[in-house]
């Protein structure tokens, strides 16, 4: 009988937050539902340098960062920052076998063939699987023509595919207005990463400040047009392979899993060759994370970490995510995004970001989700985003599926 009591207790109080979220989240919600359609505007002047060159990192608690997520081991150190991603080329790497580097190369299932120059070209991107994905456009098959020497294509970091890697972004079935307020954030200055060092993000904010309104017009329908469908796997463990940290990306570097996980989430790729030489994008990833971990995180997305003691209810650290997120957690159009079954280092940054102002997007509701985020701990996001990554994706009818794994 107690028992039953104390679960209806439970079932009222979260109704009742839940309705006072949605309430303020309706109030606060902004009228615009559709993508714009932008008049024509002139060409967008010559990339400007990085915003997050000038973005203010005083703020920043480092003490509390998820290094885990962010491909690092140590904080950075006063003033560092990041030097501007290399212009992608068609030159052959010195001190590299040149005939290694032209050789045509394949991929299981694939009926292309591409050399390592090729695959490196990030302004002309490659397509191993042009039938997972409908036609890309120019602006993800070579990026915004204003770059200059600096333009590379959508696909280059995100994968034709818009399915993305942890040290970068799955654009792939999001909101497409969403993702139009993302590219206007980055061009705005309203969206940095909290950590000065993160080279690949600074790039992401030169393309959009690139980027014609048409153009973000374009890649935003594209990318939300793909469904998502998750790209790797979830293990609980104790124990981790070795690994190495290249370009903010986990490798493993033994098949033996021998080093404590020390409550971080380690995502490796299945395979280095396929991942990082060859850029597959069918083949993906494997998140470790710690041993209870995703129990913990379910207290938390599902009830905001609310408890009852001796029949009384005391409030979590946050709030149940399924009030914006949907219950299902699979985002509500067109301004609260999925984050069922994506990658854990991709969410713990954008948690951290919105924690410590670094993403202050244009939307009101950003603000709320800074309130949610407020108080959690390194731990908190850890549990959080290994239940999340965890969570199915709802099943996508076999028509619609245009991404295949
Ligand atoms: C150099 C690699 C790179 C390229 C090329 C690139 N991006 Fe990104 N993109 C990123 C990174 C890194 C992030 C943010 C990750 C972070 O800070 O945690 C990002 C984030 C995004 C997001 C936000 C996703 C979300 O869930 O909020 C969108 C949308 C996006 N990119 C679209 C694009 C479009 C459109 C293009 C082509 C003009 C593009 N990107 C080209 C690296 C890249
Ligand atoms: C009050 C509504 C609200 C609640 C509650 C909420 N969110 Fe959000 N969340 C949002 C909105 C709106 C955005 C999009 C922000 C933007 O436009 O930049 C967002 C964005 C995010 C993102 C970034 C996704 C991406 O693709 O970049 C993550 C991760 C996230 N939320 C996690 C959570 C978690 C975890 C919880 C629960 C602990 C939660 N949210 C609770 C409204 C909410």
């Amino acid at each position: 009988m107690k028992q039953r009591v104390t679960a209806i207790a439970v079932g009222v109080a979260c109704f009742a937050l839940g309705a006072t979220i949605q309430r303020l989240y309706d109030t606060r919600r902004p009228q615009q539902a559709q993508i714009p359609r932008p008049t024509p505007q002139p060409a967008a002047p010559a990339a400007q340098p990085p915003a997050a060159a000038a973005a203010d990192f005083s703020k920043i608690d480092f003490s509390k960062e998820p290094l885990w997520a962010y491909g690092r081991t140590e904080p950075p150190k006063p003033g560092e920052t990041a030097a501007p991603q290399a212009p992608p080329t068609r030159n052959l790497r010195p001190g590299a076998d040149p005939a290694e580097q032209t050789e045509m190369r394949h991929v299981e299932e694939s009926r292309t063939e591409y050399s390592l120059v090729d695959i490196r070209d990030g302004s002309s991107v490659i397509d191993w699987f042009p039938e997972d994905h409908p036609p890309m456009p120019d602006i993800i098959e070579h990026g915004p023509a204003a770059a200059g020497e600096q333009k590379r294509g959508c696909g280059s970091c995100h994968l034709p595919n818009g399915k993305g890697r942890p040290e970068n972004a799955s654009p792939a079935g999001l909101p497409a207005a969403y993702i139009l307020r993302q590219l206007n954030d980055f061009r705005n200055g309203l969206r940095h990463s909290a950590d000065p060092r993160k080279a690949n993000t600074n790039t992401m904010i030169l393309l959009a400040k690139a980027m014609t309104d048409e153009e973000m017009r374009q890649a935003a329908e594209y990318f939300s047009a793909v469904k998502w469908t998750p790209r790797f796997r979830v293990v609980e463990t104790n124990l981790v392979p070795t690994t190495r940290i290249a370009g903010e990306l986990y490798i493993a570097t033994s098949n033996k899993r021998t080093e404590p996980i020390a409550g971080r989430i380690i995502e490796v790729p299945e395979d280095e060759e396929q991942t990082e030489a060859l850029r597959n994008p069918r083949v993906g990833f494997v998140a470790y994370v710690p041993v209870g971990s995703i129990r913990k995180g379910k207290d938390l997305v599902t009830l905001g970490g609310m408890k009852v003691v001796n029949g009384q209810i005391v409030q979590g650290k946050t709030t149940a995510c399924g009030a914006c997120h949907g219950t299902d957690l699979m985002g509500v159009a067109p301004d609260v995004p999925p984050i069922a079954g994506r990658s854990p280092s991709y969410l713990a940054r954008q948690i951290f970001d919105t924690q410590q102002g670094a993403r202050n997007g244009s939307n009101s509701s950003v603000q709320l989700m800074k309130m949610v985020v407020d108080k959690l701990t390194p731990e908190d996001i850890v549990a959080i985003t290994a239940y999340l990554a965890s969570r199915p994706v709802p099943a996508v009818p076999a028509d619609q599926l245009v991404a295949r794994r």
